[in-house]
């Protein structure tokens, strides 16, 4: 297993109100946060996408950012961690507990995910038209690992759009399974996230 990571730090951070790469929380900068989880963890080596010191210009989508990042890995790279940059409070033991679930070799993907808290409703407009079923549904987080190849054949495969780099797996037949995430470990997504951030660095 040869293991690389990429963290993409590019995007508008439209819910934010800024780009979201350089906010800082307790002196690090949220991409650094990232890059070293990833490190922390044992990669080979991070690649940061996005205009951050040090990194390689990002796409007009996140999975255009991780193209980017994907072809600027180094030609032994077997596998791959996908970071977000928005999320600073990833632990390395986070990052490791996806390694190692991948190191089996039985599966194209690994995503850490937790069970939803919260009662999950449909909505249209504001009236209320369905409540889900929780049981089964997870809120899934970053960093995901990856088989490159299936990685890569699944970015080849498909062009349209993706939240995260597991459901382009998953859309091409992929396997993919989760480990426990972290509670701690959430996406800076709107301006208040950011002082919860703070709060919660270790
Ligand atoms: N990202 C990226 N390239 C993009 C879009 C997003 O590298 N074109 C990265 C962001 O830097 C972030 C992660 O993907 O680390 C998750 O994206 P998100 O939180 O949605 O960031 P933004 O797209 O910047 O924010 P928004 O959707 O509010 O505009
Ligand atoms: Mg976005």
């Amino acid at each position: 297993m040869n293991l690389y990571g990429i963290v993409v730090a590019a995007g508008r951070g439209e819910r934010f109100g800024v780009p979201k790469a350089g906010l800082v929380v307790q002196g690090l900068s949220l991409w650094q946060w990232a890059v070293a989880a990833l490190e922390a963890a044992g990669a080979a080596g991070v690649i940061v996408v996005g205009e951050v010191p040090g990194g390689i210009p990002g796409g007009a989508r996140r999975r255009d950012s991780v193209a980017a990042g994907m072809a600027a890995l180094p030609p032994d790279a077997t596998h791959v961690l996908i970071h977000d940059a928005a999320r600073p409070l990833a632990t390395p033991a986070l990052a490791t507990a996806v390694i190692v679930r991948l190191a089996v070799g039985d599966v194209d993907g690994v995503v850490p995910a937790l069970p939803l808290g919260d009662t999950i409703k449909r909505v249209e407009g504001e009236r209320v038209v369905e409540t889900i079923q929780r049981t089964g549904l997870v809120a899934v987080q970053t960093p995901q690992g990856f088989r490159l190849e299936a990685l890569r054949a699944a970015h080849a495969a498909d062009a349209d759009d993706a939240t995260d780099d597991a459901q382009l797996v998953e859309r091409h037949g992929g396997s993919v399974v989760y480990v426990p995430g972290e509670s701690t470990n959430l996406k800076i997504t709107y301006p208040e996230d950011l002082a919860l951030a703070e709060a919660l660095a270790p």
